[in-house]
C-alpha cells in the first residue's frame, strides 16, 4: 500500500516497468525474427544429418508405424499373382525414388531429403508387413514419402509390401518399360491440340512408368487398342492406381482420352 507515495513518482516507476516490459518484447520478437531469418533457411537447406537425427526419425517411424499398424498379416505374402501387382505398381508409383531394386536409387531417391529409403537395408528389413502397409498407406508427414491409400486399394498395397519382401530377398526381376524417346516427348506440349494436351498429361503424371511412351510395355500392361477412360478414375485391383478429380480434372481427362485413342489405332504387339 503506498498510503504516502508521491502520486508521480507512483506513475513515473509504473511507467519504467512497462517499458521495461516493452524492451523486453521488443528483444523476444527480434530474437524470434533472427531464428526465423537465420536458422529457418538453415534448417530448409541442410542436407547433412545432425547428430542423432537420423537415428531419431528412424526411431519415430518405426514406433508410430508399429504403433498404427497393428499387427496384421500380409494376406498375399506368398501370392504369384500378388507379386506381378505388386511389381506393376511398384515400377510406376515407387522405383523413382526407391529403384527399381529397392535399394534407394531411384531417379530422384537420392535427391529427397531424407533419401528415400533402401529397401534392403537392415531398419527397412526388420519392419514388420503391418509397417509397411501402414507407411505406404498414409505416408510420412515431413519427409518426400507421400500417402498412397487414395490411390490404391488395401489389396494392392499388401501387394507391394509382398513384392518389397522380394526385393530384399534378391528374387525380384524388374519390369523392362519402354523409356520415351525425345520424338516421343516432343509430341507433349499444354498449348497445341487436345492431342498434345493430353500428351503432356500422360507424361507428366507418369503414365508412361507403368504402360510406356505409347502403350506399348510389354504384357498386361500395354493398352494399346484397349481405351477405357473410367478405369483412370477408379483404378483397378491389378495395379492400376485411381485419379481422383484433384489429379486429373475431367477437362484433362477428355484430353488424356485422346491422347490414348491414338494407341487404339496402333496394332497391339509393340514395334
Ligand atoms: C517422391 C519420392 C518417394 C516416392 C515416389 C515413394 N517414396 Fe517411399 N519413401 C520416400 C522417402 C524419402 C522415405 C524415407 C523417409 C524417412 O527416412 O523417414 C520413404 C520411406 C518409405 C518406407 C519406409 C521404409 C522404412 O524402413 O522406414 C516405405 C515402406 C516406403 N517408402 C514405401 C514406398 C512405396 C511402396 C512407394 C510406392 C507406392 C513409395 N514408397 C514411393 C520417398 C518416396
Ligand atoms: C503403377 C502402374 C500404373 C500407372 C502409373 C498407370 N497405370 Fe494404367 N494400368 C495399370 C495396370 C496394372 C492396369 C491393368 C492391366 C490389366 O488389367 O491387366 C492398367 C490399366 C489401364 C487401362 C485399361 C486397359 C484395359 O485393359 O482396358 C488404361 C486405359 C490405363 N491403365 C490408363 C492409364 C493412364 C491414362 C494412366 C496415367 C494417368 C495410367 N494408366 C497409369 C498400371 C498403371
Amino acid at each position: 500500500m503506498r498510503i504516502h507515495g508521491d502520486p508521480g513518482r507512483v506513475f513515473s516507476r509504473r511507467l519504467s516497468k512497462r517499458r521495461a516490459l516493452f524492451v523486453a518484447a521488443g528483444g523476444a520478437v527480434t530474437a524470434l525474427v533472427l531464428v526465423l531469418v537465420l536458422a529457418l533457411p538453415l534448417a530448409l537447406t541442410h542436407r547433412q544429418d545432425l547428430p542423432l537425427e537420423r537415428v531419431y526419425g528412424d526411431a519415430a517411424v518405426s514406433v508410430v508405424s508399429r504403433v498404427l499398424g497393428g499387427d496384421a498379416q500380409n494376406p498375399v505374402a506368398n501370392d504369384a499373382r500378388a507379386l506381378s501387382t505388386g511389381r506393376a505398381a511398384y515400377t510406376g508409383s515407387c522405383a523413382v525414388c526407391h529403384g527399381a531394386k529397392g535399394d534407394g536409387r531411384g531417379a530422384l531417391g537420392r535427391t529427397t531429403y531424407p533419401d528415400a529409403t533402401d529397401f534392403t537395408s537392415d531398419a527397412a528389413k526388420s519392419k514388420t508387413d503391418a509397417q509397411l502397409f501402414w507407411i505406404v498407406k498414409n505416408g510420412l508427414g515431413f519427409t518426400a514419402m507421400p500417402a498412397f491409400g487414395s490411390q490404391y486399394k488395401d489389396a494392392e498395397i499388401w501387394a507391394m509390401v509382398a513384392y518389397i519382401r522380394a526385393l530384399q530377398r534378391g528374387n525380384a526381376s524388374a519390369l523392362a518399360i519402354p523409356e520415351p524417346s525425345v520424338a516421343q516427348l516432343a509430341t507433349a506440349d499444354p498449348t497445341v491440340s487436345r492431342q498434345t494436351r493430353g500428351a503432356a498429361i500422360y507424361f507428366a503424371l507418369g503414365c508412361h512408368l507403368c504402360h510406356g511412351p505409347e502403350g506399348d510395355a510389354p504384357g498386361d500392361l500395354s493398352i494399346r487398342g484397349r481405351i477405357e477412360t473410367e478405369i483412370v478414375r477408379k483404378g483397378d485391383e491389378r495395379g492400376m492406381p485411381a485419379y481422383g478429380p484433384d489429379l486429373i480434372t475431367d477437362a484433362e481427362l477428355a484430353d488424356l482420352e485422346s491422347y490414348l485413342l491414338r494407341f487404339a489405332a496402333i496394332p497391339s504387339s509393340p514395334d
